[in-house]
């Protein structure tokens, strides 16, 4: 049912979304590091996050009879400037995540495999929240710059993020 390049795709995909999971889960420890307990929390929910993205996407290839391919995956980044350097980097591969989803879309399209495209349509609204809501702490450590107090205040609004129910596919 899959096309070969879908499938190579898709895998390429899970693999990325598992090491996204890594990657959270290192920015958490650069923030546990530092006693910021709600900004490792959020991370440590993101990884979360992305762990049940890469589910998501091996149940879809194993539901269509196809192969689930593990790669090794990259040594995460643990060395950032700031937290501010954190979040940036968080943002870019947020990005670069959805660039990559957009991509797979346009070629489930090509190839009419309108099953795929639909499954994936989740995943591109999900990376425009991540997005905005990456940007907005972003936007937050700016204005707060190197002021302890406000970093202290955004650790625990961020402390108050809850685990999100699993969307419907
Ligand atoms: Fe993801
Ligand atoms: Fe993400």
């Amino acid at each position: 049912m899959l096309t070969e390049k879908l499938e190579t795709l898709l895998n390429k995909q899970l693999n990325l979304e598992l090491f996204s999971a890594y990657t959270y889960l290192a920015m958490g420890s650069y923030m546990d590091e530092r006693s910021l307990d709600g900004f490792a929390h959020w991370m440590k929910l993101q990884a979360e996050e992305e762990l049940q993205h890469a589910q998501k996407i091996y149940t879809y290839l194993s539901d269509l009879g196809a192969k689930v391919r593990f790669e090794a995956l990259d040594r995460p980044k643990q060395e950032f400037d700031s937290i501010l350097d954190v979040f940036q980097t968080a943002l870019e591969h947020e990005k670069k995540l959805a660039r990559e989803l957009n991509e797979i879309s346009s070629v489930a399209s090509e190839e009419r495999d309108n099953t795929t495209a639909g499954f994936l349509d989740w995943f591109l609204n999900e990376q425009v929240e991540e997005v905005a809501q990456t940007n907005t702490i972003c936007d937050k450590l700016k204005l707060i710059g190197e002021d302890g107090q406000g970093i202290l205040l955004l650790n625990n609004e961020l402390r108050d993020r809850q685990r999100e129910a699993m969307a419907e596919e």
